[in-house]
């Protein structure tokens, strides 16, 4: 229990440091209320009460009050991170915290601190699937609207066949030391990827896509609190 057939460990590293502009509420939108519960407790808790994740290193703002009074702040299976100014930092800082109690070859799981409707039944799929595999994956979800590129003034400059498109979701998974290193190496080069896999891709890379459940939202805008809400309760874990 809990590690991969080669011994490996999973782990989890949660970014949670943004401020969330798009939502525009007045606390961060990881700190919003969900029928009782906050986002981020319901975040974690997919993680932290895996029977298969080990620990889980969450990435805060350095000014963020509002940790301590969640769930997990005093839970022994979850450490603490400064983010920084972008996602990608925000996980490096976490990897880097996580890399003084897990190997470079173990398992991490990246997932949006703002997805709180992740099915355990996607992360046992998304495990069970990156078992024989040496990049890692991705959850992710086959696109089904028409995909329209935008060209001068608005307009449509062309139809961008769909068959092949995907949205990336979270958790993204990958070894260590592996992550690490390609998050280093796009920082270096300038490239402030916004998801772990983009990472991956500029060392020529190609991470397997797994298919989830669309209803692993990232709350992003205000319409996605009311949606949010309601894929919980139709999930059962919030009534
Ligand atoms: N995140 C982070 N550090 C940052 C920016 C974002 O840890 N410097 C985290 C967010 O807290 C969120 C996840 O990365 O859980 C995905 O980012 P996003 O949805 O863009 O969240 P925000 O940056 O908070 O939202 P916005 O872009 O609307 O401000
Ligand atoms: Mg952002």
């Amino acid at each position: 229990m809990g590690q991969a057939p080669d011994g490996a460990r999973w782990w989890g590293v949660v970014p949670a440091a943004g401020v969330g502009r798009r939502v525009g509420s007045v606390i961060p939108k990881q700190y919003l209320d969900l029928g009782g519960q906050k986002v981020i407790d319901l975040t974690l808790s997919a993680l932290v009460d895996h029977p298969r994740v080990q620990g889980v290193v969450v990435a805060l703002d350095p000014a963020d009050d509002h940790w301590p009074g969640t769930r997990f702040a005093g839970d022994a299976r979850v450490q603490t991170a400064t983010g920084g100014a972008e996602r990608c930092h925000s996980v490096l800082n976490a990897l880097r915290e996580l890399a003084l109690r897990a190997a470079d070859t173990d398992w991490v799981l990246v997932h949006d601190a703002a997805r709180p409707c992740l099915r355990s039944a996607d992360l046992d799929h998304l495990m069970d699937a990156l078992a024989d595999e040496s990049v890692g994956g991705i959850l992710a979800v086959p696109v089904c609207d028409t995909m329209k590129q935008a060209g001068p003034a608005g307009r449509i400059q062309a139809t961008v066949p769909r068959e092949a498109l995907w949205h990336a979701y979270t958790p993204q998974a990958f070894r260590i030391g592996l992550l690490r290193r390609a998050l280093e190496a796009a920082l270096a080069a300038g490239h402030l990827v916004t998801d772990d896999a983009s990472a991956v891709e500029l060392l020529g890379l190609s991470p397997r896509l797994v298919e989830g459940h669309a209803d692993n939202i990232k709350i992003t805008r205000p319409e996605d609190i009311p949606l949010a809400l309601f894929f919980l309760k139709q999930q059962g874990r919030l009534c």
